[in-house]
């Protein structure tokens, strides 16, 4: 819930989310009680890419523009609204498989013309950096890690459309190596909750893995090596014993999944610490986006901030990885400051939440680490 505002009228969008795998709606009210998730619909693609190791652009599409009227009707049906209680349509722009936008985008436009409802375009990227705000009501600015399957950053958050980025990886997004070291390991995908319930039973330190630009000075990161060494590691073990049994798996995966988490944690210390020297009013600090779900990573990044006596905050796990709640509640915020859209609204690949600092190198499942 946000905070109480009296001089905020009550609005509810329809978000939709169609930018990589999951095709979702959802129905979000933010009024003077704060803001309230009425219906989050989400169906994922997971079987439909199962036999390709990866999320195959075409095939998502496809399943998209399949889908997308049923979970906009569930999101309604759940949220007991029509589109006639609705307030406006928000709908990701971008970035993301541009097939996938495109559906999104489409379909609201269609929405749009026939209720009259005011369209919303909203940057993916924006609507995980939002969630806080939408989950705890949190006050701008803070600091925030963006951390998913295609985008790995830390933002300073001082409005719905002021991100300032201090730093992010030059290669992989961690959920992209998760994703990777599970394929390596033979566990399914997405890799993230697979090689965190691997890592259970595993021994994190039987296997020396990296910890990769820790000996550089800064907030950037890299993941390409951390998947390398676990593509050794397991090559070793293959031409030794023929195979991989099972504790060998949970070892690995326990190995990398502390390595992301020690890096993730010490990059995350030295962006508060930039933070800080700039003496913000009330510092905090927040993650987003499918690798916050990370039980581990979240622990780490709440022992960062209380060390630094910061507030911190992690969204509901069903809120870390993609939806459309998210995008519905950053929709309501661009609204009240009248930044709609109209019917040449576009469908973009690539959309930096910062157009100010330079771009990263290297180019992911998404797009550029803008
Ligand atoms: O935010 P998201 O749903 O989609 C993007 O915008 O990328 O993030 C998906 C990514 C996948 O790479 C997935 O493996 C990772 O988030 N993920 C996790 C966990 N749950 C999802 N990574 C680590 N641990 C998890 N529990
Ligand atoms: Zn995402």
């Amino acid at each position: 819930m946000t905070a109480r505002n009296p001089d905020v009228p009550t609005r509810r969008l329809l978000g939709i989310e169609s930018s990589c795998d999951d095709t979702a709606a959802a129905v979000v009210s933010v009024g003077p009680v704060g803001a309230r998730v009425l219906s989050s619909i989400v169906a994922g693609q997971t079987a439909l890419h199962a036999d390709f190791g990866g999320v195959v652009p075409e095939i998502a599409a496809r399943a998209h523009v399949e889908k997308l009227d049923t979970v906009i009707r569930a999101a309604l049906d759940t949220a007991e609204v029509t589109l006639r209680d609705l307030d406006g349509i928000a709908v990701t722009a971008g970035p993301g498989l541009i097939g996938g936008v495109l559906s999104g985008v489409m379909c609201a436009k269609g929405l749009a013309a026939a209720t009259g409802l005011p369209l919303i375009g909203v940057n993916h990227l924006a609507g995980h950096a939002l969630t806080p705000r939408l989950t705890d009501g949190l006050a701008y600015p803070y600091l925030m890690l963006l951390v998913s399957g295609g985008h790995c950053q830390f933002l300073i958050v001082a409005g719905p459309t002021d991100f300032t980025r201090l730093g992010g990886t030059i290669d992989d997004a961690p959920g992209e190596a998760f994703d990777k070291a599970a394929r390596l390991l033979g566990l399914p995908q997405p890799g993230g909750p697979a090689i965190e319930q691997a890592a259970m039973t595993g021994d994190a330190t039987r296997f020396r893995l990296p910890r990769p630009l820790l000996d550089r000075p800064g907030c950037d990161l890299s993941f390409s090596g951390l998947k390398t060494a676990i593509l050794r590691a397991r090559d070793t073990l293959v031409t030794a014993q023929g195979g991989l049994y099972r504790r060998d798996v949970a070892d690995l995966a326990a190995g990398f999944q502390a390595a992301v988490t020690d890096v993730l944690a010490e990059k995350t210390r030295r962006a508060l610490m930039t933070y800080l020297a700039l003496s913000p009013d009330a510092p905090a600090l927040a993650v987003a986006g499918g690798v916050a779900a990370n039980c581990s990573i979240r622990s780490a990044l709440q022992t960062v901030a209380s060390n630094a006596g910061v507030q911190f905050t992690a969204p509901p796990l069903a809120l870390c990885t993609d939806n459309a709640a998210m995008i519905a509640y950053a929709g309501a915020e661009l609204l009240a400051l009248g930044l709609t859209d109209d019917m040449t609204l576009a469908a973009r690949p690539r959309w930096p939440l910062d157009n100010d600092a330079a771009p990263m190198l290297g180019s992911g499942r998404k797009g550029a680490k803008a």
